[in-house]
């Protein structure tokens, strides 16, 4: 009998305060107008100064658990994907391990920026397949608030924060039907956070924020989008017609629109939250994910084509049926 993982339960989780692109008019030079033209972007969520990374995991990671049916304890492996920790080491996965008292599972972190949550969904599926897990909790949870310079309003109007979780169980019908990941590190310089956040002291101002080409990365990510998705589809001998939804890393609208029409999918077979979410990087595609299906528009049985791209250049895409 073969082995394959399916999505046994969503979760998420957006932190109280909102913050408007009327707001950030307020502290950089820039307008609403701009922000929403360029990006798609009105609003973004801001963790409280006692929220954490693993806070908010725990909170997206309890829903997705409650929503399966199962149990903490029935969980044998966390993989978490973050950039923004919340200590170097141990791990976020093994911080949010104790806050759900889950003992005897290992637990480790993803990192691939933007895409970790589809690399962490990758780990998970192989560790599934080869008979290694049963059941893992996979989530993306960041603070991009505390990543980005405030004053620099090239990148302060792109990020947001979040946290979103999947159990992912054992079945013997896919579930995830593929995943590809890829990375190039040639793209280093052009997206990158120099320190990690916890070494404010070792660094000068402004070795601490995200540092962006946008215009540059923009480009490479509606190209590697456009391939990626068709080796997707290659892979698992698809038609565009036979994707339901697509559910994309939420960079930016004008990204997610150029994926789409290349896929030939209207907008409304796309979820998209990037308008009052704005880029919770890794937290990006499950948010979203667990949005559509607590909506009711991601129906069981459907075939959801998940993708993303960040920095390293990492980058990667998952179908799954629902
Ligand atoms: O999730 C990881 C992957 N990240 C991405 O995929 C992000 C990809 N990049 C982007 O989304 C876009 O490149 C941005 C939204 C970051 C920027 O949009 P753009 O259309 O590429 O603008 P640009 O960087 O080419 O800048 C155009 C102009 C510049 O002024 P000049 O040189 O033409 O006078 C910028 O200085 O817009 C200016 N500008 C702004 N103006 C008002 C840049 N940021 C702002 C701002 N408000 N916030």
């Amino acid at each position: 009998m073969s082995r394959y993982s399916r999505i046994a339960g969503t979760g998420g989780y957006l932190p109280e305060t909102v913050r408007t692109n009327y707001d950030i008019a307020k502290m950089v030079d820039t307008t609403n107008e701009w922000i929403l033209e360029r990006t798609g972007i009105f609003s973004r969520h801001i963790a409280a100064a006692h929220e954490t990374a693993s806070s908010m995991a725990e909170i997206a990671s309890l829903q997705a658990i409650a929503e399966s049916g199962r149990n903490a304890e029935d969980i044998d492996l966390i993989v978490l994907a973050t950039s923004s920790p919340d200590r170097v080491f141990p791990s976020t996965a093994c911080l949010l391990q104790q806050r759900l008292n889950i003992r005897n599972c290992a637990s480790f972190d993803v990192q691939a920026a933007c895409s970790g949550f589809i690399f962490a969904l990758s780990v998970a599926d192989q560790y599934i397949r080869a008979g290694n897990a049963k059941r893992v909790l996979v989530v993306g949870s960041e603070i991009n608030s505390r990543l980005v310079d405030w004053t620099d309003r090239t990148t302060c109007i792109l990020f947001g924060d979040g946290a979103g979780a999947v159990l992912l169980e054992v079945s013997d019908e896919p579930g995830v039907m593929s995943t590809h990941i890829s990375s190039d590190g040639r793209y280093r310089d052009l997206l990158y956070l120099p320190s990690a956040p916890r070494e404010k002291s070792c660094c000068g101002v402004g070795e601490r924020y995200i540092k962006m080409q946008g215009n540059d990365v923009f480009k490479i990510a509606v190209n590697t989008l456009g391939k990626i998705v068709d080796e997707t589809l290659a892979a698992n001998h698809l038609e565009k017609s036979d994707i339901d939804w697509l559910v994309p890393h939420q960079a930016n609208i004008r990204i997610i629109t150029a994926t789409a029409k290349k896929l030939k999918m209207p907008m409304d077979r796309v979820v998209c939250t990037i308008e009052t979410q704005g880029n919770t990087s890794s937290a990006s595609v499950p948010l979203a994910f667990n949005q559509a299906v607590r909506d009711g528009r991601i129906q069981r049985g459907q075939t959801v084509l998940m993708e993303a791209f960040g920095g390293g250049f990492a980058w990667g895409s998952a179908l799954v049926r629902y």
